[in-house]
């Protein structure tokens, strides 16, 4: 049972719009055929990841994937630790498992659902070893700034379910977010910066490249990537 405190109650405030994409035939029947091997339903209970996994691995949770191919790289690259990804757009879900089931990744599941509302529900305080959020919607315009997912409550349950020493990885290409990430995490009590007083990291080499950073490159956009440590 997690703490209620670090359970933020459920906001209607989203941050994300269900786009209406088309499914291509095989995303199709990748959500009807391999759905039972790699999604994750969400009920009232706590995910039991070790059941879940058939282990006991450090584990990684990707926020928005997008078309996963991020998430099933590093699935690839990284076989001894297990990841779980969480995507609201069904055509990205898809892809993603289309790609992991032609890979045979045993350890990735995914989460069609809000990962806000998911994650404060079904995964235990301490549980994770790394949480990423990369290239999250930027939500440019100020009336709209309060569904940006990075806000404090959500540095507050991303720390509760992170291991002392977990690490919260981004990345933008939009500068107004990127400064608007550092004035959240910065100070939140929960979190150190690893990038001390310089406030970006380098771009990590582990971080594959993904497709909202290659359409902000072809705009013209620079990239920042920030890591928050669990204290
Ligand atoms: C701009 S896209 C970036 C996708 C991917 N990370 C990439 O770099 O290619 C942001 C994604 O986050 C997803 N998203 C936003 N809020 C979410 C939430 N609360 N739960 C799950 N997915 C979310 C959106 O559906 C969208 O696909």
């Amino acid at each position: 049972m997690n703490d209620p405190a670090a359970t933020p109650p459920r906001s209607s405030i989203k941050s994300f719009v269900l786009r209406t994409g088309r499914m291509t035939l095989a995303q199709t029947r990748a959500l009807e055929d391999l759905w039972p091997q790699y999604g994750l339903e969400a009920g009232d209970e706590l995910f039991d990841l070790d059941h879940i996994f058939g282990r006991g691995a450090p584990r990684t949770v990707e926020i928005g994937f997008g078309d996963g191919e991020l998430l099933v790289t590093l699935a690839a690259a990284h076989p001894e630790r297990d990841y779980l990804g969480f995507e609201v757009h069904t055509p990205g879900v898809g892809h993603c498992l289309l790609r992991a089931a032609q890979l045979n990744l045993p350890n990735l599941r995914v989460v069609r659902a809000d990962a806000v509302e998911i994650i404060g529900r079904c995964l235990g305080e301490n549980t994770l070893d790394e949480v990423l959020v990369y290239f999250a919607d930027p939500w440019p315009k100020k009336r709209h700034h309060k569904r940006r997912i990075v806000q404090t409550a959500f540095a507050t349950l991303i720390a509760s379910r992170l291991q002392p020493g977990g690490k919260l990885r981004l990345a933008t290409d939009w500068m107004p977010y990127a400064d608007w990430m550092r004035e959240v995490l910065d100070p939140h009590p929960a979190f150190y910066n690893a990038a001390g007083e310089a406030g970006f990291i380098s771009r990590p080499e582990s971080r594959p490249v993904t497709k909202f950073e290659r359409r902000g490159e072809r705009l013209g956009h620079e990239v920042r990537d920030l890591e928050y440590v669990r204290r």
